[in-house]
């Protein structure tokens, strides 16, 4: 039933080569086993993107032909470093979007950049907005993912207001947003649209919406069933939403490769690299089934995912609201 959807849809974006979803992508912690990556590539996979949380594609792993690659600048270290500039100017001319600053409403130690909205529309203005134009290559930008929750919208709100009281006129210029969700459909439906209330609840007809990208979303700590059925009901859900540009999954990860917070339900693969229910719903195969290639190391993650792994954990405590 999707398939035939992408399949016409196809034929309108050059660099989409197979029955691709234009929407559906993954957030990739760096699985090292060549037959899952295997199964996120092959042809009748929907993916059309990833991203790392970083600046840097896993091109080992994904080459740059395969996927779009989204990079991200992490939090403020990132966006005054000097290395930043070059590591996205080194990028494929298909990458055009940056997100930015990972879960500011979350603390570090659970993997959020924890920044002030007052540091970050400062940051923000000097160090990112300049990557829009008048540069080598002009990028279309984020506004920082927050967590999905209250806070998280309070920190947007306390941001844009730093942002006019910084730059009267322009404030933080964005062109997309991004939002982060770990709960059930009804509370992501509500989420998403609160997030489209705040940012195009005001703009007059004529004016273009931003579009959200959701780049983290599961139902975490929950059985197998639950978590298909959440997923069963989100994706139509969000392919058929204007105002969703993007959406990812997370995660990409074998069961035993997942980490406490989101229990092993949300894996696309089992312990020994064959589809979940999961896996199979998310990239358009059969439940049981293995990619091709080898193993891959004993562990499947990379040593550097661990942060990664650990931001979770910040964005499931704010979710109960
Ligand atoms: C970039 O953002 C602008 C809105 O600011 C939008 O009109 C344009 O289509 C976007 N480009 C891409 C490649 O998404
Ligand atoms: C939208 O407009 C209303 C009424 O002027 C105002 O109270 C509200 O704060 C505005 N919302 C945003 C997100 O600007
Ligand atoms: C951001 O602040 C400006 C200036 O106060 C206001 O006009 C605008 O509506 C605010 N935008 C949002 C999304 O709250
Ligand atoms: C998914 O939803 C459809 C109807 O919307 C239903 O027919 C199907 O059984 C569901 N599949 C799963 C795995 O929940």
């Amino acid at each position: 039933m999707h398939a035939s959807i992408y399949i016409f849809l196809a034929p309108t974006l050059l660099h989409l080569t197979r029955a691709q979803n234009p929407k559906r992508g993954i957030a990739y912690l760096g699985d090292t086993h060549k037959s899952d990556n295997s199964l996120l590539l092959r042809d009748v996979s929907p993916l059309s993107w990833y991203y790392t949380w970083s600046l840097y594609p896993a091109t080992a792993q994904i080459p740059a032909s395969e996927l779009e690659f989204t990079p991200l600048i992490h939090g403020i270290d990132g966006a005054e470093d000097s290395a930043t500039k070059n590591a996205l100017n080194g990028l494929p001319a298909s990458s055009q979007h940056l997100l930015t600053f990972n879960e500011p409403d979350g603390t570090t130690d659970s993997g959020g950049s924890s920044i002030s909205p007052e540091d970050a529309a400062k940051a923000y203005i000097e160090h990112i907005a300049p990557y829009r134009s008048g540069n080598s290559r002009n990028w279309n930008i984020s506004h920082p993912s927050v967590t999905g929750s209250p806070r998280g919208l309070e920190w947007l709100q306390d941001f844009n207001t730093s942002c006019y009281e910084i730059d009267e006129k322009n404030g933080c210029p964005t062109d997309f947003i991004a939002a982060h969700w770990y709960g059930a459909f009804d509370g992501l439906k509500g989420w998403l649209s609160s997030l489209d209330d705040f940012y195009n609840g005001n703009r007059s007809d004529d004016e273009p919406k931003l579009k959200i990208w959701v780049t983290e979303m599961a139902l975490p700590k929950a059985d197998a069933e639950a978590t298909v059925g959440m997923m069963n009901e989100t994706l139509p859900y969000l392919d058929g939403l204007d105002y969703v540009e993007r959406y990812a999954w997370f995660g990409a990860f074998r069961a035993n490769d997942a980490n406490e917070w989101t229990g092993d339900g949300v894996a696309l693969f089992g312990d020994d690299g064959a589809l979940t229910d999961l896996g199979a719903l998310y990239l358009n195969g059969k439940k049981g089934e293995k990619g091709q290639g080898e193993e891959g190391a004993a562990s499947g993650l990379h040593a550097n995912c661990g942060l990664v792994l650990s931001l979770l954990v910040g964005a499931v405590l704010v979710n109960y609201w």
